[in-house]
């Protein structure tokens, strides 16, 4: 919640502009704010101004009816109370709105924005700019908006009213009014840099608590409690200093201006005293002015403070609408089919992430699957094989090269369309906090008793019916309270629902026991039957049925055979085979 203060300064109508689609959605109810505020600050100078002939006609003449004191009195606190009331209403229901339509626009766009963005922001980045930068933004700017138009008008209208009673004390009114700006343009200016380094300390703070939650165990294991609580105690400690600064600055704020608002007031009141001798003035004038005049001093110290919500409130925002337009969208194409054939080739296939003069992690890689074909994936850990099926529903992107899906490249397909052609079970399985039966209907019709087959295939049978609530189960934050291998049979359930003509499994059984994965392999084998397969292998039993063998290594493809063939050749299968599969292509990072 860093909200950087040095943003893009620039005119603050025009960086304004793009928020209005979100903010201006009731324009009635922004007229109603203003009127609200205009009210408001119309009846503050009221306030002094029935000071005056309550002391001039009530104490000196005797000449005020008793039963208009609280009549004025309520009307004006009734028309002032239900401006400031309407108008926070109003307020509260333009925010709100805007807030919600801007997260939402922010939400859809993380579910079609392109891969790489999840890249380069972390999660907590995510989800910190969606649910609390918005939020924190959108207050700050209204609210100091709203304040900024209420004081700039009650400001006016005490000056104006000043003005009015007495023209001369108000101008040496008025010149005190830089030096009380200048000390609170110091001052404020200092509590900001401090309130700055006060939000990154918390920030700090917090990411100490969060690590030392994260990895309680290892911290105990390894006995790193002192390091650990040395740690807190040097960011705690900077916190402490931040904010006794902060008060020390803050506090000294209302004895000066009181001491400017003093010196004011003496020569207000030496000037009115030799003014009386002339009869310039009556008692209840100067008590009226007196009062106005202390009374100016609340706005213009919330004007002086009005600066560092706005720009902080527009930077968090602009944040916000940065990801929902600048942020690319994933491309595609319009070609699209119910069901693919699965045909697929791979043509000079090119891989790099991140920067172009990297190497290559697939480096043209050619490779044609046959409709129905079972290919298994064998080669190092790092060899690229998670990568080059990945290319398939275009989680990753190819730099050169071509890849087809029946006869199409994969970029022309729409990519709905595309990535309904596969189902794809990986070794990092990832599930939502909801039902067992939603987790396996993810995205489609849940039909219960098709649920309840494709469990019942991917051996999750008995453990479903020994639940309390059976398929309506909820699973918990990535179905933590699975163990790794029910989650990962889980999502075996998930792709055998999902019936898609291609079949990607990477290391798909590799949280299982021999004992369970005997049990699956059924289920994967029916899988695999009249579909094709891509099967990254970490055991024989899956690789022997395989039509194809491709053995890969840096990101190229060394040999392609049957099992028979490739050991006959005695080369880098045979190698890998005889050190065991299973060691090599085993769990990676
Ligand atoms: N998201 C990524 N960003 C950068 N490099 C990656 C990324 N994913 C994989 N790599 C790199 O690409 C290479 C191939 O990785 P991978 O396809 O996962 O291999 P395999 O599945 O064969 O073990 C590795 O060197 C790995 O470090
Ligand atoms: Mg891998």
């Amino acid at each position: 919640m860093n909200t950087p203060v040095d943003a893009p300064k620039g005119n603050l109508i025009a960086r304004m502009r793009p928020l209005w689609p979100y903010f201006g959605a009731y324009p009635g109810t922004w007229a109603i704010v203003v009127l609200g505020a205009i009210v408001g600050a119309a009846t503050e100078p009221m306030i002094p101004a029935l000071l005056k002939p309550l002391l001039d006609q009530g104490f000196q003449q005797r000449s005020l009816e008793l039963w208009t004191v609280p009549v004025v009195l309520l009307a004006l606190f009734g028309v002032r109370g239900l401006a400031g009331y309407v108008a926070q209403i109003g307020l509260s229901r333009i925010t709100n709105h805007g807030l919600m339509i801007m997260r939402r626009a922010m939400f859809n766009k993380l579910l079609v924005a392109h891969m790489q963005l999840f890249a380069d922001k972390t999660s907590s980045a995510l989800s910190n700019s969606i649910v609390y930068e918005t939020q924190n933004g959108a207050s700050m700017l209204v609210n100091s908006l709203l304040s900024l138009t209420r004081n700039a008008l009650t400001l006016a209208a005490l000056t104006g009213y000043l003005f009015y009673l007495n023209w001369k004390l108000t101008l040496i009114v008025i010149a005190v009014f830089p030096a009380v700006a200048w000390v609170m343009r110091v001052l404020t200016a200092r509590l900001h840099r401090l309130t700055k380094a006060n939000q990154d300390a918390t920030d700090n703070l917090a990411y100490v608590v969060e690590e030392n939650v994260l990895a309680h165990r290892d911290i105990r294991l390894y006995s790193a409690q002192a390091s650990q609580a040395e740690r807190f105690d040097r960011l705690g400690d900077s916190l402490r200093n931040l904010a006794m600064k902060s008060t020390v600055a803050g506090a000294a704020m209302t004895p000066m201006t009181q001491m400017l608002a003093a010196m004011a007031l003496s020569a207000v009141i030496s000037v009115a005293l030799v003014q009386s001798a002339t009869a310039d003035t009556s008692v209840g004038g100067f008590v009226a002015f007196v009062t106005a005049m202390l009374m100016i001093i609340a706005p213009i110290r919330q004007l002086s403070e009005v600066s560092s919500p706005i720009t902080r409130g527009l930077a968090a925002l602009e944040r916000g609408l940065e990801l929902i337009d600048d942020i690319p969208h994933e491309t595609q194409g319009t070609f699209s089919k119910p069901r693919a054939t699965g045909e697929i080739q791979f043509l000079e296939v090119v891989v790099q992430y991140g920067a172009v003069e990297s190497a290559p992690v697939i480096n043209s890689l050619s490779l044609c699957v046959h409709s129905g074909e079972t290919i298994a994936l064998v080669g190092a850990s790092g060899a690229g094989k998670s990568t080059l099926v990945n290319l398939l529903p275009r989680f990753v992107d190819i730099r050169s090269g071509q890849i087809l899906l029946d006869g199409h490249p994969i970029s022309e397909w729409d990519l709905q369309s595309l990535r309904a052609q596969f189902a794809y079970v990986s070794q990092h399985v990832i599930m939502l906090n909801d039902t067992i039966a939603a987790n396996v209907a993810l995205g489609m019709n849940l039909e219960r008793d098709k649920v309840l087959a494709c469990l019942q295939a991917a051996n999750l049978g008995a453990l479903v019916r020994d639940m309390p609530q059976g398929i309506d189960t909820v699973v918990g934050h990535n179905a933590m309270q699975l163990s790794g291998g029910q989650r990962q049979r889980l999502a075996i359930a998930r792709a055998l629902y999902k019936d898609a003509p291609i079949l990607i499994l990477d290391e798909a059984t590799s949280a299982l026991d021999t004992e369970s994965e005997r049990a699956v392999q059924d289920a994967l084998q029916g899988l695999m039957h009249n579909r094709t397969t891509l099967v990254i292998a970490h055991r024989l039993s899956t690789v022997m049925h395989a039509s194809r063998i491709v053995t890969m290594e840096a990101g190229q493809i060394v040999e392609v055979g049957t099992h028979q063939d490739l050991i006959q050749r005695n080369g880098h299968y045979a190698r890998l085979y005889h050190l065991g599969l299973g060691a090599t292509a085993a769990p990676e990072a």
